[in-house]
């Protein structure tokens, strides 16, 4: 028996693992975020996607006691109170989500390609995604939704409460980004057109 530490979503989690669990089994079984789906088990379909320093991994692949003293995101963490993450807003907006279930690796791939990327070409949105497997098969929504998250995380959203971020990126970096309010506005000529539909 091991207690490991481990900072998720902001917060930190002392853990008593029992062997070696993955962190998908921490996430799921010890800390009962079970926003992060599995499936497979062996890396092939994404749906246990989260995102570790800002990067997506496979948490069914990932020993938690290699992640001591990381920066973990789960699908629980992106929301900002009652404000959807602009990814979530849009995979919404964009009727991505059918079933659901591949759904929140699905957000986590985009967001860590929309970090590094906020305008991917299709050909990069389909790189980045290659690992997440949509067994409903919305990939054209998907695709769409990503395009239009592409341009808030370019104006720079963040979260209003995540005070980390606030001081790390600056006063230039706020001024730049938008409100929720703004980007919802963004969204309502695909409500309107989809209304209409
Ligand atoms: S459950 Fe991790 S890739 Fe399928
Ligand atoms: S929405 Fe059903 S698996 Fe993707």
């Amino acid at each position: 028996m091991k207690i490991i530490t481990l900072k998720i979503n902001q917060k930190t989690f002392d853990v008593e693992l029992k062997g070696n669990e993955t962190l998908m089994e921490v996430l799921r079984n010890h800390l009962g975020l079970t926003g992060t789906k599995t499936a497979c088990e062996e890396s092939e379909c994404g749906t246990c996607t989260v995102q570790v320093n800002g990067k997506a991994i496979l948490s069914c692949i990932a020993l938690a006691s290699d992640l001591e003293g990381d920066d973990i995101l789960t699908i629980e963490g992106l929301a900002d109170g009652d404000h959807l993450h602009p990814v979530q807003q849009a995979y919404l907006d964009y009727g991505a989500v059918q079933c659901g279930f591949c759904i929140p690796g699905m957000i986590m791939s985009t967001k860590a390609l929309l970090e590094k990327n906020p305008e991917p070409t299709q050909e990069e949105i389909e790189y980045a995604l290659d690992g997440n497997i949509c067994r409903c098969a919305g990939y054209p929504k998907i695709f769409d939704a990503v395009r239009k998250a592409g341009e808030a995380m370019k104006l720079g959203w963040q979260k209003k409460t995540d005070e980390a971020a606030v001081k790390q990126t600056g006063p230039e970096k706020i001024v730049m980004g938008i409100t929720y309010e703004e980007f919802v506005k963004t969204l309502e000529p695909a409500r309107e057109k989809a209304k209409e539909a």
